[in-house]
């Protein structure tokens, strides 16, 4: 079978990405810099899929560290590219190094797939795009609204870019996907999250405050205009996301469509707020999170959340994990990390 090369292929998205591909019948190879991930992904791996990824580690920044993987792996036909910098807060202190990890990466990727026969790229992409939404759920027809970070500047751009090769005669295909809130764990907790220092997103601080890790989840508003005041997003499992992946991989390799770029958005179709998904978890795990409401988090979005027929439809892919499940998997995944002594 051909070859998928998955950039960031030991970060968390990634990570799940390669153990989908590879329970599919793909050979992968991935390349990470390792700056957000550690070798030990590879391990957990193996450990579910019985294969061992190819592995490079290298910075897809440097063009002659991707040409070389390239001559190294002809046979190398699809692309799912992670690789990436996506911590919304750090790109505002931070911009030059987001605009060059994330454009760089993908404008040498895109000037390398043709060259070397590749047939498509999946792209990374977020609802983040979408700003505050004026209607929800979302659909992909959604007017972009101005991004209101280097982060998540860098996705509009990436999109843009991705449209004018592709639409300039590239070679190639590429399926856009605009990702709502991952959470959870492979349900092995073999691989999982783990962030850097003190967690930004609200699952992996929700599952350390269960752990005993930091003393108090700090829910950010309770009035905004929403049911409980909380704000509201929609939470897709990790594997329901990795899945849509692989389809997506195996429609650009198979021709699938005579579309040469799409756009798909992976979300759930459920806008759940921050107060419930406390009590999911809690109920789910029967393992209580010491909360209190403090202020808005500047930059947060009030509610969005998506609309996911086009992909339900036109991939034939659905997220079909309980939010309960996730969760459960969110707390393995965390208890796993103490077992090992990670944290
Ligand atoms: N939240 C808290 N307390 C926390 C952390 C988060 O109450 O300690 C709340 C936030 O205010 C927000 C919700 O939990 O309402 C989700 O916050 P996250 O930080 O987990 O996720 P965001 O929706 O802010 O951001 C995510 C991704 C970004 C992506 C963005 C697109 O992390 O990469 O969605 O909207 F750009």
């Amino acid at each position: 079978m051909d070859r998928i090369l998955v950039t960031g292929g030991t970060g968390y998205i990634g990570s799940h990405t390669v153990v989908e591909l590879q329970q599919a019948g793909y050979p992968v190879v991935i390349i990470d810099d390792l700056s957000n991930s550690n070798r030990e992904v590879i391990d957990g791996i193996e450990r579910i899929t019985g294969i061992r990824p190819d592995f490079v580690e290298g910075d897809c920044t440097d063009m002659q560290t991707l040409s070389k993987l390239f001559a190294d792996y002809p046979d190398i036909k699809g692309i799912i590219n992670f690789a990436a910098s996506k911590a919304v807060g750090e790109s505002m202190h931070k911009p030059i190094l987001y605009y060059r990890n994330n454009l760089n990466t993908l404008l040498n990727l895109l000037d390398l797939m043709g060259p070397n026969g590749v047939k498509g790229i999946v792209f990374s992409s977020s609802c983040t795009v979408y700003g505050e939404p004026d209607e929800n759920p979302v659909t992909e027809k959604a007017p972009i609204k101005k991004a209101t970070s280097p982060y998540g500047n860098t996705k509009q751009i990436s999109e843009e870019i991705i449209t004018d090769v592709i639409n300039a005669g590239a070679p190639f295909k590429s399926v856009i996907l605009r990702y709502f809130n991952p959470v959870g764990a492979h349900p092995s907790a073999e691989i999982g999250e783990l962030p850097n220092g003190v967690p930004q997103n609200l699952i992996p601080y929700l599952t350390q405050t269960a752990i005993g890790i930091r003393q108090e989840l700090s829910v950010f508003g309770n009035d905004y205009d929403t049911p409980d005041g909380s704000c509201i997003r929609d939470y897709i499992n990790v594997v329901d996301l990795a899945k849509a992946h692989v389809i997506a991989v195996k429609r650009m390799l198979e021709n699938k469509s005579d579309a040469k770029i799409e756009i798909f958005n992976l979300g759930t179709g459920n806008g759940v707020s921050v107060l419930e998904l406390i009590n999911v978890f809690e109920e789910a795990t029967g393992v209580k999170v010491p909360h209190k409401i403090v202020g808005r988090r500047a930059g947060d979005i009030e509610k969005v959340w998506a609309n996911p027929t086009y992909a339900n439809e036109v991939l034939g892919w659905k997220a079909t994990s309980t939010l309960a499940d996730t969760m459960r998997s969110a707390w393995a995944w965390q208890l796993k990390l103490r077992e090992r002594g990670v944290m």
